[in-house]
């Protein structure tokens, strides 16, 4: 039996929209075998089908690589909660065809793994990070993506609310302005590169500036009910920075502090009773055969 394990992602980082991202610690494993027919346990009757990411990413690495489709035997254990913003089909896609590599050999490098990736989802900041762990920025050019990996400062501490509603990326996607001005352009580009020094050397000061983004988290913070207030008491409470992750609805404070972390906790926690939150950090391993 082949078992992968998967990090969850937080996409976006502010300003890094569709370009950075950084894996942590809350995992989603999957099992596999080949197998006679279909079979799917772990999730909602719904995906137990032809339908369900994992197989459809599975499937569509073995016909990149012009091999027949053997049908699997799949069980999942998603500790990363659906359509939060924290890249659960990320997981399932990375699963998917780190799968079909190890199933069925198709000595797949993880540079071509997470091409095969970025096709399915459309851009390479989940599912990067997803693959090679830590901070990666990445672009696609020519069919190919062109990663950059950093190592996070070990400080880092992400105070992360999940609310108990969900943001559909496709609808988060609708809200973002299409076009930007060339002096948009160029405060992202600055800010993004602020954004690497920043994660990688625990500096919180320049992470405050760094997270300002003016491409997407404007507009996608009339989307989630709870952002102003979380937000209030994230920085009341001494964060450095406050962001969507991904499309949303997660958000999460950043510090480099434990005390500073266990008061927003306590904030959050007492603040958003439904909702759930924890603190994560940023995990430097990638996708893994357990
Ligand atoms: N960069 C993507 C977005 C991540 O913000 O829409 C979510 O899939």
């Amino acid at each position: 039996m082949l078992r992968i394990r998967v990090p969850a992602t937080t996409a976006n980082i502010g300003p890094g929209y569709d370009v950075l991202g950084a894996a942590l610690t809350l995992f989603s494993d999957f099992e596999f075998e080949l197998s006679e027919r279909l079979e799917i346990e772990g999730c909602p009757d719904r995906y137990k089908n032809e339908s369900n990411l994992v197989i459809r990413s599975y499937r569509h690495a073995l016909e990149q690589c012009g091999r027949e489709y053997v049908p699997l035997w799949l069980r999942e254990e998603a500790g990363v909660p659906i359509a939060r913003g924290l890249g659960s089909s990320s997981t399932c896609i990375a699963a998917g065809v780190m799968a079909a590599n190890e199933l069925h050999g198709l000595g797949l490098s993880k540079k071509d793994i997470v091409s095969i990736c970025t096709e399915l989802e459309g851009h390479p900041d989940n599912v990067a990070p997803a693959i090679y762990g830590g901070v990666v920025a990445g672009f696609s050019e020519e069919g190919r993506v062109y990663c950059s990996r950093f190592e996070a400062d070990p400080r880092w501490r992400l105070v992360t609310l999940i609310p108990d509603y969900e943001v559909r990326t496709e609808e988060a996607r609708k809200v973002v302005k299409r076009d930007i001005s060339l002096s948009d352009s160029i405060y992202t580009t600055g800010h993004v590169i602020g954004m690497l020094r920043a994660l990688g050397e625990g500096d919180e000061e320049l992470l405050d500036m760094a997270c300002r983004d003016i491409l997407h988290e404007p507009y996608r913070r009339k989307l989630i009910p709870d952002y102003d207030r979380a937000r209030k008491l994230a920085l009341e409470n001494g964060a450095a920075a406050f962001f969507i992750s991904g499309s949303g609805s997660t958000m999460m404070a950043a510090t480099c502090s434990g005390e500073t972390a266990e008061k927003i906790l306590s904030a959050f926690s007492e603040a958003f009773s439904g909702h759930s939150s924890m603190e994560l950090r940023i995990c430097s391993e990638g996708a893994a055969v357990v």
